[in-house]
């Protein structure tokens, strides 16, 4: 029998009622499978924590969660409560910085029976590596003068051994799936970082001679994503330029509520985390309709993250079923709930095996 030591941190809003359900989820997975179980540990680390404590999470908190296999987030963020950078910067951002979840991935792909804003979009699944510790996210820069003359400085880090990590975790990805890894450039208007960013993919690219490679500028890679998303596979970015594409991404996929992500630590020296792109939704929360298919499909990247990738194609089929036979929350067009398209991805989970 494998145990697999999960954290589950619901977090704020939406994430309290998403996480439960693809708890359920990857339960009922366990159960049939039979060969495997998930240990849940809950922490309530949350804004309402933060009012009842004066802090996200408690000082011990990452001496706690550095023994799991895996980290399982909801969502962080309530403004009624507690400010978003101290929510924000408290919790999420700490686990990443000092977990060194120095890469972030997100998948975007039509699924079956939602629509897509896109009016004919072929059937795209592409991926793209984001760098998630440097580049232009950095706070090195500076402020001099005042008034008119004021200047701001914003230095962007480009290390090579940062850079190199994400274009490897790239093209390994990509030697599982459809062989291309396409680089998200701008050599052509910044002049150091970039021309730097495409030497070291061209070196890295002589590594891996079965992969195909191109560059693409940013801007027009932004057009791409909404003209041609489906020629595209693997896609590496940096920090900033993956930001904006994951969320055009999760755009053209039709809603935030359907899109996952996983921030990965890639030295195994501590747990990856695993938590959708959209956030605490606060304009929906307790109504019971907040789409758990982000969160759900965000569990199935835990899954192929611990080798248990059948399985998690398993659950990405059943998923699929589902909202093809428009069993849908109302953000992607259904009147369902949260817990009736949990319930149903669970009995047709029952059904495959
Ligand atoms: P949001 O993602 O929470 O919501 C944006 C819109 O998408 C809202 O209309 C919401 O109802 C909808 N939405 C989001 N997830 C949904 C789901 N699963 N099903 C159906 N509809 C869904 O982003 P927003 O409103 O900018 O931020 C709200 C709070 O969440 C803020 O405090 C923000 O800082 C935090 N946040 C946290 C993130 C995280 O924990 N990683 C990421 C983004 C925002
Ligand atoms: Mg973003």
């Amino acid at each position: 029998m494998k145990t697999f030591k999960i954290a589950s941190i619901p977090g704020d809003g939406i994430g309290k009622e998403v996480v439960p359900a693809a708890n359920k989820v990857l339960k009922t997975i366990a159960d049939i499978h039979g060969g495997i179980q998930f240990n849940f540990t809950d922490f309530p680390w949350s804004c309402e924590h933060y009012l009842e404590h004066g802090e996200m999470m408690p000082e011990d908190a990452l001496e706690r969660l550095q023994n799991f296999d895996s980290i399982f987030l909801g969502a962080v963020g309530n403004l009624k409560l507690v400010p978003d950078h101290i929510s924000l910067w408290g919790m999420l951002i700490k686990i990443r910085r000092e977990f060194e979840q120095v890469i972030n991935i997100r998948p975007a792909k039509v699924l079956k029976g939602i629509r897509s804003p896109l009016l004919n979009p072929k059937d795209f699944d592409l991926i793209v590596v984001r760098e998630n510790s440097e580049g232009e996210y950095s706070s090195v820069g500076g402020n001099i003068y005042k008034g008119e003359d004021e200047i701001a400085i914003q230095n962007a880090i480009f290390s090579r051994k940062a850079t190199e990590r994400a274009m490897r975790f790239a093209f390994e990805l990509a030697s599982k799936r459809k062989k291309h890894v396409t680089s998200a450039t701008k050599s052509n208007g910044i002049y150091y970082s970039m021309p730097f960013w495409d030497s070291v993919f061209e070196d890295v690219s002589k590594d891996y001679s079965e992969i195909q490679t191109d560059s693409q500028h940013i801007d027009a890679l932004a057009a791409f994503f909404v003209t041609r998303p489906h020629q595209f596979d693997v896609i590496v970015a940096s920090n900033l330029f993956g930001d904006i594409l994951t969320d055009l991404g999760a755009g053209i996929m039709g809603s935030v509520g359907v899109a996952p992500a996983a921030n990965i630590n890639v030295n195994g020296k501590y747990p990856s985390m695993f938590e959708p792109v959209h956030g605490s939704a606060p304009d929906i929360v307790g109504k019971g309709i907040a789409n758990p298919i982000g969160q759900i499909w965000t569990a199935k990247m835990m899954l192929d993250h611990f080798g248990e990738e059948e399985l998690g194609s398993v659950l990405l089929d059943v998923v699929e079923s589902v909202t093809n036979d428009s069993i849908l929350t109302p953000d992607v067009g259904g009147n369902y709930t949260t817990e009736e398209v949990t319930n149903e991805i669970i009995k047709r989970l029952k059904i495959v095996e």
